[in-house]
């Protein structure tokens, strides 16, 4: 399990160079999740809330104020950043922002694979070229010679889903990884990112401010609100059935 206990977040941010003067942004105010493998735990609340700061503190990249996340009961600050990264997984919003635009997809890929074969561990499929990680994700191979820009926002958020899950994680944070793409192609992420769940087991952990899109996808459904866990189920139902939106 991946656990986040009792997160605070504080950022203090200089108001300029000169000035000398700082202010502080309380973006987490004791949040705890969990998200288990085999299920698809959905985190939704408006832009603003705190989603991304706990995403990234949930990977262990970014260290919290207060409070720890467990990696399998162990604090994940306690991994070396190899071992975690190959059981925590993230994927970005823009998928244009998240790979090298001068590099070709199958560059990309394969230092990925060169990473797979470095580490140890007890890995269940076989992946070694390129192709068969793009099966997984259902792409084509011819994708390989391109640049991300010659593809379609769909098919690049499939390929960063493959780097993603390269390292078969355990966990997998999703941080409105369909919020640029148009709906028919965010269908067809969700429905591959419920058949890679149901294949590999992974838990994911599913980020969006869209309450309806979360409420199909996830298994189970965490609202947040100004840094902290909404408990309300009465206000998480008003939510669902209202054409309100949370941005
Ligand atoms: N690196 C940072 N420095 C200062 N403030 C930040 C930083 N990252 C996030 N914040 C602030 O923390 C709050 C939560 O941001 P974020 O986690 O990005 O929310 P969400 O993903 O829900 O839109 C916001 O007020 C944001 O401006
Ligand atoms: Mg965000």
């Amino acid at each position: 399990m991946l656990e986040a206990r009792e997160i605070k977040k504080v950022y203090t941010v200089e108001r300029g160079i000169f000035s000398g003067s700082s202010f502080k942004v309380y973006a987490l105010e004791g949040v705890s999740i969990k998200v288990e493998k085999e299920r698809i735990t959905g985190l939704v609340g408006p832009s603003g809330c705190g989603k991304s700061t706990l995403a990234r503190i949930l990977t262990g990249v970014e260290k919290p104020t207060e409070g720890m996340v467990l990696l399998d009961e162990k604090n994940i600050l306690n991994y070396s950043p190899i071992e975690r990264a190959s059981k925590v997984s993230i994927v970005f919003q823009d998928p244009y922002s998240s790979l090298n635009p001068k590099l070709s997809i199958e560059y990309q890929i394969k230092e990925v694979l060169t990473l797979r074969k470095k580490i140890k561990k007890n890995f269940r499929f076989k992946i070694e070229k390129p192709e068969e990680l793009l099966d997984f994700v259902k792409v084509s191979s011819r994708v390989l010679s391109s640049k991300p820009y010659q593809l379609s926002g769909g098919e690049l958020q499939r390929v960063i889903i493959a780097r993603a899950i390269a390292l078969e994680p355990d966990y997998l944070l999703l941080d409105e990884p369909t919020s640029s793409l148009d709906v028919s192609i965010q269908s067809q992420i969700i429905y591959l990112l419920q058949e890679l769940k149901n294949l590999t087991g992974m838990g994911m952990l599913f980020i969006s401010h869209d309450i309806n899109l979360v409420d199909c996808i996830s298994d189970k459904v965490v609202l947040m609100k100004d840094g902290r866990i909404v408990e309300d189920e009465d206000y998480f139902k008003k939510l669902l059935n209202s054409t309100i939106s949370l941005t």
